[in-house]
């Protein structure tokens, strides 16, 4: 393999990741992680009920599905993720909410297996972090766009994540989930370089709009479904590649020992900066 089809094609390996990880991202929606997103698909679902939305990197598909109830029956998603074993749980979520306008289909944003212009939208949230070359990633969504057509990325950065109070175990996971993204090949800046990456990909500036906003995490609902999520992760199967990575059994323990008495703090706090971009083609 050349040095640029190796850039170009690896990526974060989630294939290793067990189920209960995927679980974990479900309580994403298309309107708590989309909603920069919102108002462009009403005016394009008035004109077009028939679009055709694809959604790269998708995993566990929650915002999949839930952009499928937004656009309506009429219009269509297709749901795809590089590691197949995450699409049955993806189907799965769909028909959990009784969401028939969907399908499933493993693709590489590298090389995705569509025509030109195939689709009235491209969406994609928190995948570039885990890519090795995001901004090639971006000209492919922009080649299976339609002229026309609105392609729509959120990328969280992880170097602006603010965790409140500094319990010992909440800063070892933040630096462990850090790591594991580093050692893949991805980015702990990806929030700031989005706007960057979309030119490099082709896109020109007029072309592109951009917006900021944060993953909130101090309401008792969201707080609950983020530390109980870690603690659900680090002692579900995924525990074993968490050691294997290097934490030890005591630093797992204590990692969550100490997200769970997060939960229960009235001051807890949690947030990262979130880039959004749209580009029309
Ligand atoms: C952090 S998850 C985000 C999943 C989903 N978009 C969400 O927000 O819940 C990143 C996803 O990107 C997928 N992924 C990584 N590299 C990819 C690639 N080269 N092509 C397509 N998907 C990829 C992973 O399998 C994983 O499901």
């Amino acid at each position: 393999m050349s040095e640029k089809d190796e850039k170009s094609t690896s990526s974060v390996d989630y294939r290793g990741l067990g189920k209960d990880v995927f679980e974990f991202f479900t309580h994403r929606t298309a309107f708590n992680s989309a909603a920069y997103l919102l108002p462009v698909l009403e005016s394009i679902t008035k004109s077009n009920p028939g679009l055709r939305l694809l959604d790269v990197g998708a995993g566990a598909g929650s915002v999949s599905a839930t952009l499928a109830q937004v656009i309506g029956p009429e219009g269509h998603v297709v749901c795809t993720d590089l590691a197949p074993s995450v699409l049955p749980q993806a189907e799965a979520f769909a028909q959990s909410l009784g969401v028939t306008n969907i399908s499933f289909q493993t693709a590489d944003v590298h090389k995705l297996p569509f025509e030109n212009d195939s689709f009235d939208v491209v969406h994609c949230h928190q995948l570039f972090g885990h890519v090795k070359a995001p901004s090639d990633a971006i000209r492919e969504m922009l080649r299976v766009l339609k002229p026309g057509g609105v392609m729509a990325a959120r990328e969280g950065d992880k170097e602006t994540e603010i965790v409140w109070p500094p319990l010992p175990g909440m800063l070892k996971w933040h630096k462990f989930d850090s790591d594991v993204v580093i050692a893949h090949g991805g980015s702990l800046t990806a929030g700031r370089q989005l706007l960057s990456w979309a030119l490099e990909g082709g896109a020109k500036r007029s072309q592109i709009t951009v917006s900021y906003g944060n993953w909130l995490t101090t309401e008792e609902a969201t707080k609950e479904t983020y530390a109980r999520g870690i603690s659900k992760v680090l002692t579900g199967p995924t525990r074993q590649n968490a050691l294997q990575f290097g934490l030890s059994e005591d630093e797992i323990d204590e990692i969550c020992r100490d997200t769970l008495a997060w939960v229960d703090r009235e001051d807890a706090t949690w947030l990262m900066l979130q880039t959004e971009i749209i580009i029309r083609k």
